[in-house]
Order: C-alpha cells, then sequence, then structure tokens
C-alpha cells in the first residue's frame, strides 16, 4: 500500500455558531479570542506544524473577517511601522498570495456538506479535517499524521469524555487497540442519551481518504437533519482501514461557552507573561 502524503487542510466555517449568539450574530465564531488569537489562527497553526501545505476554508455569508485576518493588514501595517512599533504580533499569520483557498458552503446543511464543498480543491489525495472551534494544544494534528505515516486510510482524533456528554458529538464503537491507535468497528453521530456504543468520542480532528466525498455526493441526511461527516465515514469502515487516534495534549470545545472560558483560563495561564496576574485575579474571584 503506498501512503500519500497529507498535504491538504479543510477548514469548516461555514456554521451559524448558534450557541455563541449574540457574539456571533455578524462575526464568525471563528474569530472569537483566546487570550489574544482567534480560534482559527490556533487551528491554521496546528495545520501548518503538522506539514499541511493548502488551507481549504469553507466559509460562509458573515465570515469575510476571516479571510481579512489572513491578508495584508495595509494601513494597520503602515501606520504601526511610522510609528516605530513592532510588527511582530501579525508576521507570520499573513499567507503566500493566492493562499488561503475560500470555498462558499452557501447553506449550512451540515459538516459533511461542508466538506463536499471543497472535493474540487481535495482532488483525489488524502486531506485533514480540522474543526476550528476545538482548540487543540500539544499538535494533535501532527501526532495523527505521524501515526498516518504507518497506517495510512483514515484517521480519526479520539477522546474519552463522561457517559452524560456522547449524546452531542459523534462516538465511536472501539475495536482492537494498538498503542495509540484503535480500530473503528462502528460510527455513530450524536447517539440517543444513554445508547453510545463507548465514551470516545471525535473532536474535530480528522484525516481522510478522498473517497468519503464520493458517498458524501449522495447528500444523504442524518441527526438532526443535517448532512453529517459521521454517518459518510462509517461507510467506510470495512473498506478502507480507519483508526481512532489517542492523542496527547489538551483539548478545549470553545463552541460551548464554559469550554470557551476554560481555554482563556487554561492558555492565560500558560503564559509567563500573564500567568501571575491571572492566577492572583481568579483567587481573588473565588475567594
Ligand atoms: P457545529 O456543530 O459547532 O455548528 O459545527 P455551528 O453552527 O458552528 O455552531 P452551533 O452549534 O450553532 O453553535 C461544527 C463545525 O462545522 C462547521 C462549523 O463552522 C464548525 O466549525 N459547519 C457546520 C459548517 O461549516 N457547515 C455546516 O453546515 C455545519
Amino acid at each position: 500500500m503506498t501512503i500519500k502524503p497529507v498535504r491538504k487542510a479543510v477548514f469548516p466555517v461555514a456554521g451559524l455558531g448558534t450557541r455563541f449568539l449574540p457574539a456571533t450574530k455578524a462575526m464568525p465564531k471563528e474569530m472569537l479570542t483566546v487570550v489574544d488569537k482567534p480560534l482559527i489562527q490556533y487551528a491554521v497553526e496546528e495545520a501548518l506544524e503538522a506539514g499541511i501545505e493548502q488551507i481549504i476554508f469553507v466559509t460562509g455569508r458573515n465570515k469575510s473577517a476571516i479571510e481579512d485576518h489572513f491578508d495584508i493588514a495595509y494601513e494597520l501595517e503602515d501606520t504601526m511601522r511610522a510609528r516605530g512599533k513592532s510588527l511582530a504580533a501579525i508576521d507570520g499569520i499573513r499567507m503566500e498570495p493566492g493562499s488561503p483557498v475560500y470555498i462558499r458552503q452557501q447553506e449550512p446543511l451540515g459538516l459533511g456538506h461542508a466538506v463536499w464543498c471543497a472535493r474540487e480543491i481535495v482532488g483525489d489525495e488524502p486531506f485533514a479535517v480540522l474543526l476550528p472551534d476545538e482548540l487543540m494544544v500539544g499538535g494533535c494534528l501532527r501526532q495523527m499524521v505521524d501515526a498516518y505515516a504507518r497506517v495510512g486510510g483514515n484517521i480519526v482524533a479520539a477522546l474519552e469524555v463522561p457517559a452524560e456528554e456522547t449524546h452531542k458529538y459523534g462516538v465511536i464503537a472501539p475495536g482492537a487497540e494498538d498503542g495509540r491507535l484503535v480500530g473503528i468497528e462502528a460510527l455513530v453521530e450524536k447517539p440517543a442519551q444513554g445508547s453510545a456504543p463507548s465514551n470516545l468520542m471525535i473532536p474535530g480532528r480528522y484525516i481522510l481518504q478522498p473517497e468519503v466525498m464520493r458517498i458524501l455526493d449522495a447528500k444523504q441526511t442524518g441527526a438532526g437533519g443535517e448532512i453529517q461527516l459521521t454517518d459518510a465515514m462509517a461507510q467506510l469502515i470495512g473498506k478502507q482501514p480507519f483508526h481512532g487516534f489517542r492523542f496527547t495534549g489538551d483539548r478545549h470545545d470553545c463552541g460551548d461557552k464554559a469550554g470557551y472560558i476554560q481555554a482563556n483560563l487554561a492558555l492565560a495561564l500558560a503564559r509567563d507573561d500573564l500567568a501571575p496576574q491571572v492566577r492572583d485575579f481568579a483567587r481573588a474571584l473565588l475567594a
């Protein structure tokens, strides 16, 4: 089996972010900041660090702030330069001309549909999918790419969550364990409470083979009436290698308010320039 390298990453950012209203009424959820960086930048940096060469955003209306964020900010840069201010904070965000690629989903019909919208750009190669509202600390995609180099096929990140949370996620029915890799017998999207096959869910990082696009062509709807990526992936089980990967590092669910606040606290406490102040302030608040 030849294992083709993963060069492309799809970032579905066309969701409406209803759980974060009113913040997301006019601003994309992916531009919410954790400490001083928008969520989307954390995810793009994770992908670049994993060796991804082409960034593909699947966007919708109201998402132009994302495009601006990765472009030249001419007026800002010029004024900062004229005032002798350092551009270090925005260095490295701007991409090469012609990159990233932006595609419109037009209607938020589900994560599977968003991924399918990238089919022409993905072409006949394996690709990664990163959901930017899941903030990963510790290079989750890099670890997955390393595992992929060994086993190929399809790999999804896998994370244990408490049983009462499984109904919110895509859940894995696990098979044989091989170190951090776990075989996948079945996948279920948002199982009804009490019916999940395990506590092992998929926290928004995927390496997929292009055949999944042919399954998504059928535009079958699943949980919530949406075209679900999980359902399309489930159809590849048994036809192609399919593994879960228990990554090391922290995951913050920033699509959820409590998870988002936790991410801000955790990342601020990990920064030397902020930790002492934040620690004092948090202690005082809790007292
Ligand atoms: P979510 O399930 O978090 O949906 O999508 P959402 O719309 O962003 O947020 P809520 O639930 O209304 O608060 C998971 C990921 O899939 C993308 C979202 O942008 C997010 O990154 N997505 C979802 C799309 O790009 N298109 C869709 O049709 C649905």
